[in-house]
């Protein structure tokens, strides 16, 4: 479930010196550093070049909700009166295939003019193909160097990452917080519920990580408690709020409590969590290239990473943390590069896929794209 939280914009500049933007405060940051203003200056540039364009921009977005970028849609739309955020959301692995097909296709075929993913080994390949364009977003320099490509040809676009998400109907003694939590009787017959691992390879290196962590006999106890497996990791969001299930760890929730949602997000405190930079890139053949600068930079910029995507963390090290959280590299209980590197070997992906087929059966149903949720 990313929504993109809305609160409004609080326009009062406060000073923060420039030499500590790099010094990842820990304590409470100033509420808005002066550059802000640059940055509104710099986008309001843009705007201007993207209008002369036409105002249109085309994304493909990594992600399994149906409309799931609707609100983003709304924001930029309502921000750049005249632009259109064309975004079409689908499963990464389906998108990337296609951006494939259509470069390969070569004239004018290739559709998108960005893209943010979760396949991230396909940027440093894209680039040495020669298919990306060179450009470092208003947010560029304040991301945490290891989420970036020097060069500016790829960048983090969001922090993604998978907590327990856990039904308010349980009481607060009950909620699981770690993994062995998941093994207790109360849990079993499909009270748990998650994403197939092997349809999605930011679970599956979840999942390969618990192993590591909690050992093969926990994954092998976690399976005798009769787990439901659904394609999607936002699907568990729905069977949590009409009371199917209670809990699922393979599922974001909002770091920010969101009133009137039945489920909560818990955090754990030593089991391994998954997060990562999903990633993004506007492709050198891009029909509108200013409104696709326009796109990243706002999506990237300050007020967006802080007022707009209030329920994760920030890749920009000038953002702070969510209310009581570090910054997410600093939180030890997660990796925020090794998905990353994980998705480089996709000889390893592949194995650690027909492992999670043979103990839990293939991957069924439609994918979560064409689920009619209520
Ligand atoms: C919007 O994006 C889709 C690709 O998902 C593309 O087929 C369509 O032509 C785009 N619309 C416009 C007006 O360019
Ligand atoms: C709960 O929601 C899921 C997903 O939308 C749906 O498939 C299921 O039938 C619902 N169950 C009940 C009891 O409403």
């Amino acid at each position: 479930m990313v929504h993109f939280s809305f609160a409004l914009f609080a326009a009062t500049a406060a000073i923060l010196p420039f030499a500590l933007v790099h010094s990842l405060p820990s304590g409470p940051v100033p509420s808005v550093p002066s550059y802000v203003k640059l940055e509104e200056a710099e986008l309001q540039r843009l705007y201007k070049d993207a209008l002369k364009e036409g105002g249109l921009v085309t994304v493909f977005a990594g992600g399994d909700l149906p409309n799931g970028a609707a609100d983003l849609a709304k924001a930029f739309e309502t921000k750049f009166p005249g632009t259109k955020l064309n975004i079409t959301v689908d499963l990464s692995k389906y998108h990337d295939e296609l951006i494939d097909k259509q470069l390969a296709m070569g004239g004018d075929a290739l559709e998108p003019d960005v893209t943010h993913l979760q396949t991230v080994q396909d940027f440093p390949r894209w680039k040495s193909e020669g298919a990306l364009m060179q450009y470092k977003p208003i947010g560029f320099k304040y991301t945490y160097n290891p989420y970036k490509d020097p060069e500016g040809y790829y960048w983090a676009t969001n922090i993604y990452y998978f907590t327990n998400l856990v039904s308010t109907s349980l009481p607060e003694a009950q909620r699981p917080i770690e993994a062995v939590d998941y093994l207790k009787p109360e849990f079993k017959d499909g009270k748990i519920i998650y994403a197939y691992p092997h349809d999605d390879d930011a679970v599956l290196y979840q999942f390969m990580r618990l192993i590591k962590q909690n050992g093969q006999d926990w994954f092998k106890a976690y399976l005798a408690q009769k787990p439901l497996a659904v394609r999607g990791t936002t699907t568990p969001v729905y069977y949590i709020n009409n009371g199917t299930s209670t809990v699922s760890f393979t599922t974001a929730g909002s770091l920010k409590p969101i009133p009137g949602e039945k489920a909560t997000t818990i955090v754990p405190k030593t089991t391994f969590f998954q997060s990562w930079a999903q990633t993004g890139a506007i492709f050198k053949k891009a029909k509108h290239p200013a409104t696709a600068k326009l796109y990243v930079s706002w999506l990237t910029s300050y007020d967006v990473q802080k007022n707009l995507m209030t329920d994760t963390w920030s890749q920009r090290v000038d953002v702070p943390p969510p209310a009581g959280m570090k910054h997410i590299w600093q939180v030890k209980n997660t990796d925020p590069l090794g998905f990353r590197d994980y998705m480089m070997d996709r000889a390893q992906v592949e194995k650690d896929k027909a492992f999670m087929e043979k103990f839990i059966g293939p991957v069924v149903g439609a994918s979560p794209l064409d689920l009619e949720y209520s």
